[in-house]
């Protein structure tokens, strides 16, 4: 019997601070400086590490080295704690990329391929250049493939609660995507709140819908996610209501890395995603427990900030600091 199952109360966390976090920040993170973060993670007792995503490098400069930082976690030691790795895939191609990752790897290094839609069709159009129809037909090859290669698949929903370019979103259209995705084959599916819009009744409204929709089945920490931003400080209110309708798994950044660009102005970027440190006050205070230890996760942010507060300083002196 798993720990998970032991206690009701245990919540999964996935640390997304390498992935969301730094996809749009401005500097670009020299890879060792992931590597870094990776390692402070790594022992931390998170379940679950997101670590890159396999996009094309025009769209996402940032992280256009997921090889080279795969290279670098392979050689990471092994122990009790060990989290499982996930990374992006819009397409065929992003898995290929993750699966010669694996096999350069020697082993599966990335255990999980997460597919991306949204419940908006604008945010859809601009993020990743397709329908929702379209972004669910190129997944039906991801997924069959990410499957026989013995990979578990998460299947985002971004706009959960509102779109930055078409405004709320009503909680029939998420059950309604989340309903595909389940068809489709996906283990898992994560609900995002991507640009932090969520209130407590309407983080409740959008969970009905889509577990009204879905069924019982899926409130289980392997298979349903809530993936907060916290633009308007209401996230952690969010985390308590989704706790109360059974919800056991989250999605955090340390530091809260991770401003959304359509949340941020010039100058001034949008808090990030929820902080896991955050996230793990919140369980706490509540009651709930984590595999992830509050120590580590703090070491961890402040790793981060020095990462960041590096890679600014030398984007500010045009590389030569
Ligand atoms: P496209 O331009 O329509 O793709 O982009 P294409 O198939 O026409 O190919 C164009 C070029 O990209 C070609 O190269 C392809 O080979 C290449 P070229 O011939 O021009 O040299 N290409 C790729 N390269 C590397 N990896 C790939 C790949 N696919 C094609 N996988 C595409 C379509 C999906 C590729 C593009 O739109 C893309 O990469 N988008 C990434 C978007 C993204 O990563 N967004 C952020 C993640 S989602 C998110 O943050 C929300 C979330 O946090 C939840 C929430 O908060 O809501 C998860
Ligand atoms: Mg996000």
């Amino acid at each position: 019997m798993t720990a998970l199952a032991a206690n009701p109360n245990t919540v999964r966390i996935t640390d997304v601070s390498l992935r969301d976090g730094l996809q749009n920040e401005a500097a670009l993170v020299p890879t060792a400086e992931k590597g870094r973060l990776a390692q402070a993670l790594w022992g931390s007792g998170v379940d679950e590490i997101e670590l890159t995503s396999f996009v094309s490098a025009k769209w996402i400069p940032q992280l256009g080295d997921a090889e080279a930082l795969c290279v670098l976690v392979a050689g990471f030691e092994h122990g009790p704690t060990t989290p499982l790795l996930s990374a992006l895939v819009p397409n065929e191609k992003g898995l290929a990329g993750l699966l010669a990752a694996n096999q350069a790897a020697g082993h599966r290094l990335i255990g999980k391929a997460s597919v991306f839609t949204a419940a908006s069709e604008a945010f859809t159009r601009k993020n990743i250049n397709a329908s929702i129809d379209e972004s669910l037909q190129r997944f039906v090859p991801v997924i069959a493939q990410s499957h026989a290669a013995g990979l578990r698949v998460r299947g985002y929903i971004s706009c959960v609660i509102a779109c930055p370019l078409a405004g709320p979103v009503a909680p029939g259209q998420v059950a309604e995507v989340a309903a595909r995705l389940a068809d489709l084959g996906v283990d898992e599916i994560d609900l995002g709140d991507t640009i932090g819009a969520g209130t407590p009744e309407s983080t409740r409204a959008m969970l009905e819908a889509v577990l009204g929709r879905l069924g019982p089945g899926w409130l289980s920490p392997e298979r349903l996610t809530l993936h907060l931003h916290d633009t308007f400080g209401q996230a952690s209110a969010c985390v308590l209501t989704a706790l109360a309708m059974g919800v056991r798994s989250f999605d955090a950044s340390v530091a809260g890395l991770g401003g959304c660009p359509y949340a941020s102005q010039p100058g001034k970027p949008a808090p990030g995603n929820l902080a896991t440190e955050r996230l793990l006050a919140t369980l706490a205070g509540a009651g709930y427990v984590a595999g992830a230890s509050a120590g580590a996760i703090d070491r961890a942010a402040a790793e981060a900030r020095d990462i960041l507060a590096r890679a600014r300083a030398h984007c500010q002196t045009g590389g030569a600091a």
